[in-house]
């Protein structure tokens, strides 16, 4: 990891800071969640449970970018193993996220920065083609 110098600020502050990246989560969480090729995911937790990944995710993009948060959720390879998740699967989802992102952020190179976040996590999560 590496420490930021008190010139460069992190990626967090850059983007806004807590209220930005729970804004995106919220976005595409919201169309993820309303997408039928997604239903299979959805349909098997109860609210409480969303309520909770939801959270953790804002968690986890926190900490990833640099910002004051501490993530205390599975490590992303524990918590999607046994969900068979594929690369087409993968790929929704991802299409969500850039849209929430585009949405939220723009086309700026945060947004981008943040996007990378994300993608730097496929071969964590998905379990087959
Ligand atoms: C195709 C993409 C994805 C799908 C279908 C998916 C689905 C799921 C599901 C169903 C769970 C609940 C597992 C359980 O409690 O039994 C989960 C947990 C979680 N996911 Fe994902 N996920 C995806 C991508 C991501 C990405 C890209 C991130 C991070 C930015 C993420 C962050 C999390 C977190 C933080 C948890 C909770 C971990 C915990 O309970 O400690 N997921 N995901």
């Amino acid at each position: 990891m590496t420490i930021p110098s008190p010139t460069e600020k992190t990626l967090y502050a850059r983007l806004g800071g807590y209220d930005v990246i729970a804004a995106v989560v919220d976005e595409f969480s919201q169309t993820f969640s309303t997408d039928a090729r997604m239903a299979r995911f959805v349909s098997a937790m109860n609210l409480e449970r969303r309520k909770r990944n939801r959270q953790l995710t804002v968690d986890y993009l926190c900490a990833a970018s640099g910002g004051p948060a501490l993530y205390l959720g599975q490590d992303m390879k524990t918590a999607h193993e046994g969900l068979g998740i594929d690369a087409s699967e993968w790929d929704i989802a991802m299409d969500h996220v850039q849209r929430a992102i585009l949405k939220l952020k723009g086309p700026d190179s945060e947004g981008n920065e943040l996007f990378a976040l994300f993608l730097k996590l496929k071969n964590q999560i998905v379990e087959r083609e």
